[in-house]
């Protein structure tokens, strides 16, 4: 196994996960790579929340600060979190346990956008960071590091950081050398300079991460897998919001809006992304290209079926079958696929530049086409917003789909005023229900409303929303947004008390 570490003076610092956690201590904070299941340590977060839990049992707490990529796996955030080790977290989580620590107001969650977390890191305004925990999948000779599933934030963890910790992790495949590409040219204003990127398939940085051997204080070797979850086969409400949006990229082309190939593709984290991915598998556009934060199983059968020329993203987010196929391939796949820093793949600059086509999932969204991605019921947090503002600002149009319902009916995800703001009805340009889509760009306030009920609400709903809307053009305190400020929110108070939003 140490046959991937080929350099002598770092090999001589192999130690057990158990050696390694023991230089991690109360209080620090400590840069983990990972981002969506992908890349992130398996061996030494387990060690660390073994130490946790034996220093609670004494009666001394013992946690850290935690940045990552994204979200993890569960050797990880679940481990620690149970561990109660988890001081404060940044950026997206989807773990279940860290989830619940955070919303029982056990743990401080600190969720940007996911562009900003290297600037912030590098402005300072987050801290010192004591220790870097990173996977990578070998080292070279001269001590520069081959990445591994995901890039995330470790270029900028490894620079950062007082000590670093690397997980060598024999299970990812060594193909993965060359597919990386690190750029090391961005600079904090007034230094900036644009960034070298005209295409997504543009390579403007080196293969492999620059590490200082001399911050180096521990390597630990792993075989483990990543998390990779299966994804649920797309069922009908996914499938009929695939076809809208193949119907609506139909008619841009139609209407000389978009080329032939569209524009690079930006798919969100879940399943209905996953399903949008897999319906244009069977669509006439072809030569497709990707500049997206991660690489999902559509994405690799897009990739099988020749329609997609390429994808550039951060990171992997595969099912178990999807990685195994990757894995046993990656020798082709490597020359169709970029991994980037989350700085670079999550650019506001690049985003606009290339004009991405941004489709991300969401909670609700309210009748002037504000949309909610993170918070259920206003003030319970489910994920994160992740990439999903830097991609919807900048896009070149930017799309937000969800099933109209939520619970068995019982929510209706087109809302009077959405009880959380992750994106200002300027950002949000289409929405997609499987009822239907409204393109709102170009609509005033009211004409929006008119389209979004008639559009996306599910018919349970639109009664109600069409009379709330009617009343408020009567009575409410002026006519740009009509709203009736109580009302408004009283349909998730209703849920919150009686479990549904229906009277
Ligand atoms: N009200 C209350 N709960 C709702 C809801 C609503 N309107 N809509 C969804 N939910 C609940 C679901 O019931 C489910 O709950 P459960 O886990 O208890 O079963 C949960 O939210 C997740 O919903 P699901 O239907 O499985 O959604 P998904 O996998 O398509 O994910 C988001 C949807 C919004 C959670 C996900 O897209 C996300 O985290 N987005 C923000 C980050 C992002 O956009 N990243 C991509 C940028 S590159």
């Amino acid at each position: 196994m140490s046959s991937r570490i080929a350099n002598a003076a770092l090999r001589s610092k192999i130690t057990t996960a158990e050696q390694a956690a023991a230089m991690i201590q109360p209080g620090d904070t400590v840069g983990m790579s990972g981002f969506t299941g992908s890349g992130y340590p398996k061996e030494v977060p387990l060690a660390l929340a073994a130490r946790m839990e034996a220093a609670h049992a004494a009666g001394d707490p013992f946690r850290v600060r935690v940045w990552t990529g994204a979200s993890t796996g569960p050797e990880l955030d679940a481990a620690l979190a149970k561990a109660d080790g988890i001081e404060f977290r940044l950026p997206y989580n989807s773990d279940p346990v860290a989830r619940d620590k955070i919303n029982r107001g056990e743990m401080e969650y600190f969720d940007m956008h996911l562009s900003q977390v290297a600037p912030m890191a590098w402005q300072g305004f987050l801290g010192p960071l004591d220790v870097a925990l990173v996977e990578v999948t070998g080292i070279h000779a001269d001590g520069s590091l081959i990445p591994s599933s995901s890039v995330g934030n470790n270029k900028t963890w490894l620079d950062r950081a007082d000590k670093i910790i690397l997980e060598v992790n024999s299970w990812q495949s060594p193909e993965l050398e060359g597919m990386h590409d690190i750029y090391y040219g961005t600079r904090l204003p007034p230094h900036r300079m644009p960034i070298p990127l005209i295409k997504p398939d543009d390579r403007i940085g080196q293969p492999s991460l620059q590490c200082d051997p001399d911050k180096v204080v521990a390597i630990v070797q792993t075989d483990k897998p990543d998390r990779n979850l299966p994804f649920d086969k797309p069922g009908e409400n996914a499938l009929k919001i695939a076809s809208h949006l193949l119907e609506f990229f139909a008619h841009e082309v139609k209407m000389g809006r978009m080329p032939d190939n569209l524009l690079p593709l930006q798919s969100g984290v879940g399943n209905i992304a996953n399903a949008v991915l897999t319906g244009l598998v069977n669509s006439p556009f072809e030569n497709l290209t990707s500049y997206t934060e991660v690489i999902q199983d559509g994405m690799i059968d897009l990739l099988d079926c020749g329609k997609l020329r390429m994808a550039s993203a951060t990171s992997f987010s595969l099912s178990p079958d999807a990685a195994a196929r990757l894995n046993a391939d990656m020798s082709t796949y490597r020359h169709k696929m970029i991994l980037r820093p989350q700085e670079i793949s999550n650019h506001p600059e690049l985003i606009r530049r290339l004009g991405c086509i941004a489709m991300n999932g969401m909670i609700e969204a309210d009748i002037y086409g504000a949309v909610n991605s993170t918070h259920v019921m206003g003030s319970r947090i489910q994920n994160g917003i992740g990439g999903s503002g830097d991609f919807a600002r900048n896009a070149y149009v930017s799309i937000f789909m969800t099933p109209s319902t939520a619970k068995g009916g019982k929510i209706s995800a087109i809302v009077p005023k959405v009880s959380h703001v992750d994106h200002i009805s300027q950002d949000v340009q289409v929405i997609v229900t499987e009822q239907g889509l409204a393109d709102l760009r170009g609509l005033s306030p009211k004409q929006r409303a008119i389209k979004i009920i008639e559009n996306c609400a599910h018919p349970d709903f639109r009664p109600m929303l069409a009379d709330y809307y009617a009343r408020a053009l009567t009575g409410s305190y002026g006519l740009q947004s009509p709203t009736l400020l109580t009302e408004a929110f009283s349909w998730h108070q209703r849920f919150i008390e009686t479990g549904s939003m229906q009277p």
